[in-house]
């Protein structure tokens, strides 16, 4: 059986994980930086690539002495090779890229983007290509269509902000603080999601694009008015993240009926009432639902081992000289979405 190696280090966790070709995760060591970042009220590159620093390598040692095996026993390093911050990202490629030369293994770049759209297939190993993916991090809002291992058709994208980021964003307006995503949806749990009329952005339109800034300012001029509970706006706010994501993801499917599964990947994943929503749009369409654990939807190492043992079975390994990238599509075909700015 093969064993791989997977190093994550492109934004504020570092992670190092031991996972299978057949999908056992003998060992996931993860350091978050939440405390580091905390007094600025988001993720500070430089202190990011530097902690990264600090924290890798003891991490990797404690994944292999929880698994009882060595850097030997390992037949690839997997490192996320972007996209992301890039001097975090650079930590983790020459780690392993340092790693893969001593011991004379194979290095496999895997995108991180990659590492979360393959993570259902870690989490349920019958789930079967094709499947629609919602792509929901801090830095992206997608949906996909995935055929294949490194085969993905990007069907929708937002044309502003990643739906994680409207979340953080709208933590520091309500002042919950760092890190936003599970701070809103806690406040959310005490508030009432129809207590603030907020705006919709994009749903009904023909492409299954996102927009999220219209509802981010929307949530900043109700919080100005002081007319509102932060529970009420939390939950409201929510509520609207909720409808756009499920709209669009409706929509979508009218575009793939030959699917096998929903499936629903990254940090945002985690949130609950999403993946209530998603599961009962799934049930809707008589398809399966696919969630990873909560652990798996925010950014690990076993999902960029798991992806490194996809890629290592089809014989996708890289040379050493593979450079980090800060920008990395799944899809790099697909076209600008209208309106869009600068993020794809
Ligand atoms: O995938 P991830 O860990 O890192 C990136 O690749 O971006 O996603 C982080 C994002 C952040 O925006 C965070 O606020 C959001 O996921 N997030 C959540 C929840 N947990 C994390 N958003 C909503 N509800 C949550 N429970
Ligand atoms: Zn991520």
């Amino acid at each position: 059986m093969t064993i791989i190696l997977g190093l994550e280090s492109s934004c504020d966790e570092t992670a190092a994980a031991l996972v299978t070709g057949d999908g056992q995760i003998l060992a996931h060591k993860l350091a978050t930086q939440e405390a580091e970042h905390q007094p600025f009220g988001g993720v500070v590159p430089e202190i990011a690539a530097r902690a990264h620093v600090d924290a890798l390598m003891p991490l990797v040692r404690a994944a292999f002495d929880e698994a009882g095996i060595g850097l030997n026993d390992v037949d690839a390093i997997a490192a996320t090779a972007g996209p992301g911050l890039i001097g975090g990202v650079m930590v983790g490629l020459v780690t392993g890229k340092a790693l893969a030369h001593a011991a004379g293994k194979p290095l496999v770049a895997v995108n991180h983007l990659e590492g979360h759209a393959l993570s259902p297939r870690l989490a349920d190993r019958t789930l079967q290509f094709p499947y629609l993916l919602l792509l929901v991090s801090g830095g992206h809002c997608q949906l996909l269509r995935v055929d294949g291992v490194g085969q993905y058709r990007r069907l929708a994208t937002t044309i502003d902000d990643a739906v994680g980021e409207a979340f953080d964003k709208t933590a520091k307006l309500l002042g919950l603080g760092y890190p936003g995503g599970p701070r809103v949806e806690k406040a959310a749990r005490e508030g009432n999601p129809k207590a603030v009329p907020l705006p919709r952005p994009l749903v009904g339109t023909a492409d299954p694009h996102f927009s999220f800034a219209g509802l981010k300012s929307a949530v900043m001029r109700a919080q100005q008015t002081g007319n509102y509970r932060i529970e009420d706006i939390a939950a409201s706010f929510q509520q609207a993240a909720v409808d756009c994501l499920i709209d669009r993801t409706r929509l979508a499917l009218t575009h793939c009926p030959d699917v096998t599964a929903l499936v629903v990947a990254g940090g945002v994943a985690a949130n609950t009432s999403i993946r209530k929503a998603l599961e009962t749009l799934a049930g809707e369409h008589g398809l399966p639902f696919v969630a990873p654990p909560m652990w798996l939807c925010t950014d690990n190492g076993a999902m960029i081992a798991w992806a490194g043992a996809e890629r290592y079975a089809l014989g996708l390994t890289d040379a050493i000289d593979i450079p980090a990238r800060p920008r990395w599509p799944l899809d790099p075909s697909a076209e600008k979405a209208r309106g869009a700015g600068v993020k794809g």
